[in-house]
């Protein structure tokens, strides 16, 4: 069994996005700019939204907080990112996911300039991925297809279940790896039986958010294992939405929680807001 790396992997990415802001400073006086909007007071996004920071900080990287409380109105959160979107300093817009209820996420999604849509969350970026046109893909799957290719995972042919079907990782993944010619099944709490699907597969990606679903029993001999889950459970400990001592013990390849897909979202986003910095002015 080997493990999937993804925090030195990560590291590794850092370094490199570092290398480039130097370059971009030195040669053409642009330092990367990143805006990050944040609503309420969920320590999940908060501690996510510091992390994001800390990461821009050490790369070189501008980076603002919009930090609202969680009674602001839906017009305000617009009008902050119609201002973000004419900042030149600004490259990346992201506003940190899930809202208030009163909130319409699509609505504040669509007024983010896609050219600063870093997320790859609006739906102009989420049209280029599933045509298999350049554009910018959602951080998550994005890190995952970087794992494929740095632990030289062939995904052409391969039976692949990807198992949660939301906007923010199940459907990119599932775009990412259809564009890789893999074979997708989409699983969802729809599926009549989960475990058909996932002994089936090659490769099992998984990003539910329930701790410790995917169970050995589910897994055949030699798969490779993917878990987005990232679950704090009552002991205070994180665990993702593997059985990891039980399933690692079958798989060929599988990645930690934390440690492993975590550390490569926010790699993405780096990356993702350097590629946007470099066509600025373009
Ligand atoms: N909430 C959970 N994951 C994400 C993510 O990748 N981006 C944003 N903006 N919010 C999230």
């Amino acid at each position: 069994m080997q493990l999937i790396d993804g925090k030195s992997l990560a590291n590794k990415i850092q370094e490199g996005v570092a290398e480039s802001v130097e370059a971009l400073k030195r040669e053409k006086n642009i330092v990367p700019g990143l805006a990050v909007i944040l609503i309420g007071d969920d320590p999940a996004s908060h501690a996510y939204v510091k992390m994001k920071a800390k990461a821009c900080e050490k790369v070189g990287f501008y980076s603002i907080t919009h930090h609202m409380p969680d009674t602001i109105s839906q017009d305000e959160i617009i009008a902050t990112i119609k201002m973000m979107n004419d900042n030149p300093r600004i490259d990346g817009i992201l506003v940190q996911l899930p809202l208030p209820k009163h909130i319409d996420t699509d609505k504040i999604l669509e007024v983010i300039d896609p050219k600063k849509d870093v997320d790859g969350f609006h739906p102009y970026n989420v049209g280029r991925l599933v045509t298999g046109l350049d554009g910018f893909v959602a951080c998550t799957p994005l890190g995952v297809m970087k794992m494929f290719d740095a632990y030289d995972i062939d995904l052409e042919g391969k039976d692949v279940c990807v198992v949660g079907a939301s906007n923010i990782v199940g459907k990119p993944m599932a775009s990412l790896l259809l564009n890789a010619n893999a074979t997708v099944t989409i699983t969802h709490i729809y599926t009549k039986d989960l475990k058909t699907h996932t002994l089936a597969a090659d490769i099992v990606v998984v990003g539910v958010g329930v701790p410790g679903l995917i169970k050995a029993d589910m897994v055949k001999e030699g798969a490779i294992v993917i878990d987005i889950g990232i679950n704090r459970i009552e002991d205070g400990s994180l665990v993702g939405d593997v059985d990891f001592p039980e399933v690692s013990k079958k798989c060929s390849h599988i990645t930690p929680v934390p440690g492993g897909v975590g550390p490569m979202t926010i790699a993405m986003l780096l990356e993702n807001t350097l590629k946007s910095a470099k066509k600025r002015d373009a």
